[in-house]
């Protein structure tokens, strides 16, 4: 097939694809180059119809996964290169973000070929970038294990539609002679209203309801609160997967914010140690720990709540002599609020000191898994204060990537 005429293919006949062609396509593909010739990808073939409808979920419903005969899903795949090392007295070391990119690098090389060799073959062929949307769903569904990512899908049959041909910028609009050159209004102009102004375009802009194209992508394709709520599955898939540790995103991402905003947001947590039972009240920041307050529930000594309270906030009041107060205010459910004032009186002065100290840790993003096992590696005397740090260590995971630990904690006592 001629590049100048290719375009993606969304229907398919019912046709089968023989194993023959698809095998002599699977295995051509592989001429594409890849990182030291390490071929790091992986290719999960689905035929079987069950298949189709359980990942069709994984891809938003789009109906080429349960159409197409074929689906593949192009995997990023450090797993048999590193198990190849571990059987050859090799000491691997791609359990890292870098070795991720080049494993992702290599599966979209193959994933490219393989696509010009299927349309040069008179197959068609669409591409869904949903994969690394939700990857989860798609890990669990092909049992992919560590070290092994998806990050593309093809669905793939015989063509039963000739759409027309989509728009491209021009050459210009891309390419850079030796420095790279910003985009003054002029020169978006020129590249992006002959596109805006496309019949197609048009109507697309109308019927989202919309003023600009440009809107139809930021408020409805591809929204900032997508975009970032799937950035945070990707990472942690990733940091399941065993290409990044929760060590490298800590640091990096989160800002450090020294002076305590007046309200956070908070999480209750409720834990047992041996018979007693806990609470800890996290103070968030991005969804992240940044202080906690623990105690023993208790009417009596400590803080009684309603089963029901799993969030509320944080207040800081400075009283006249400059002493700080933290109270814990929550809503229940027909929206009152309740207040109950003087964290630090509520509960016992040694562990409100010991608080005190991990706070600052947290404040000062410390990563947590470094956290957990400061608070563990504590020496204390006494038993009582032995649980409050158990009970800490564990309220903590709960912020983990991937630890599993939010959904136990909720249902301790
Ligand atoms: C990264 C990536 C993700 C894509 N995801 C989807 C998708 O989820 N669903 C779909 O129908 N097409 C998808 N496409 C196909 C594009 O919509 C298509 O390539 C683009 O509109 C240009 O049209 P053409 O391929 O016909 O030239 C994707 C393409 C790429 C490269």
């Amino acid at each position: 097939m001629n590049i100048k005429k290719r375009k993606t293919i969304r229907q398919y006949t019912q046709q089968p694809i023989t194993d023959e062609l698809l095998n002599q396509l699977l295995n051509d593909a592989a001429r594409t180059q890849t990182m030291g010739n390490l071929q790091l990808y992986s290719v999960v073939v689905t035929r079987d119809k069950e298949m189709k409808e359980r990942l069709s979920s994984a891809h938003f419903s789009q109906p080429m996964v349960t159409s197409a005969p074929v689906v593949l899903t192009i995997c990023a795949d450090f797993r048999r290169t590193t198990d190849w090392c571990l059987l050859r007295e090799a000491n691997p070391g791609y359990d890292n973000m870098l070795s991720f990119l080049n494993a992702a690098t290599d599966a979209l090389l193959y994933t490219q070929t393989f696509c010009n060799l299927a349309e040069e073959a008179g197959l068609g062929v669409c591409y869904l970038g949903t994969t690394i949307y939700m990857p989860q769903e798609i890990i669990d569904i092909l049992q992919l294990p560590q070290l092994v990512v998806p990050v593309a899908t093809l669905t793939v049959g015989w063509p039963a539609e000739d759409p027309k041909q989509t728009d491209r910028l021009p050459m210009e609009a891309f390419v850079h002679h030796e420095t790279y050159k910003p985009y003054d209004e002029e020169r978006i102009n020129a590249f992006y209203t002959p596109k805006e102004q496309l019949p197609e375009n048009r109507e697309f802009v109308k019927i989202n309801d919309k003023d600009t194209l440009a809107q139809v992508f930021t408020d409805i394709r591809y929204t900032r609160k997508d975009n970032e709520a799937m950035s945070l599955g990707l990472l942690n898939v990733l940091c399941q997967q065993g290409f990044l540790k929760t060590n490298d995103l800590t640091y990096p991402i989160m800002p450090m914010i020294e002076t305590r905003p007046d309200v956070l947001e908070c999480d209750v947590v409720r834990f047992q140690n041996n018979k007693e039972k806990w609470v800890a009240f996290v103070g968030l920041m991005d969804n992240q720990p940044y202080e906690i307050f623990t105690g023993l529930m208790d009417d009596e000594e400590g803080i009684a709540l309603p089963k029901s309270v799993t969030r509320g906030r944080i207040i800081k009041h400075v009283e006249k002599d400059g002493q700080k107060r933290y109270d814990f205010q929550f809503e229940n459910k027909r929206g009152y609020k309740t207040t109950v004032e003087g964290l630090s009186e509520k509960f016992n002065p040694e562990y409100w000191n010991y608080a005190k100290l991990i706070s600052g840790v947290l404040r000062y993003r410390m990563p947590l898994d470094h956290v957990i096992r400061l608070v563990g590696s504590l020496q204390l005397d006494s038993d009582s204060i032995n649980s409050w740090k158990s009970g800490v260590a564990r309220a903590l995971k709960k912020y983990m990537p991937g630890s599993g630990e939010d959904e136990k904690n909720e249902q301790q006592p």
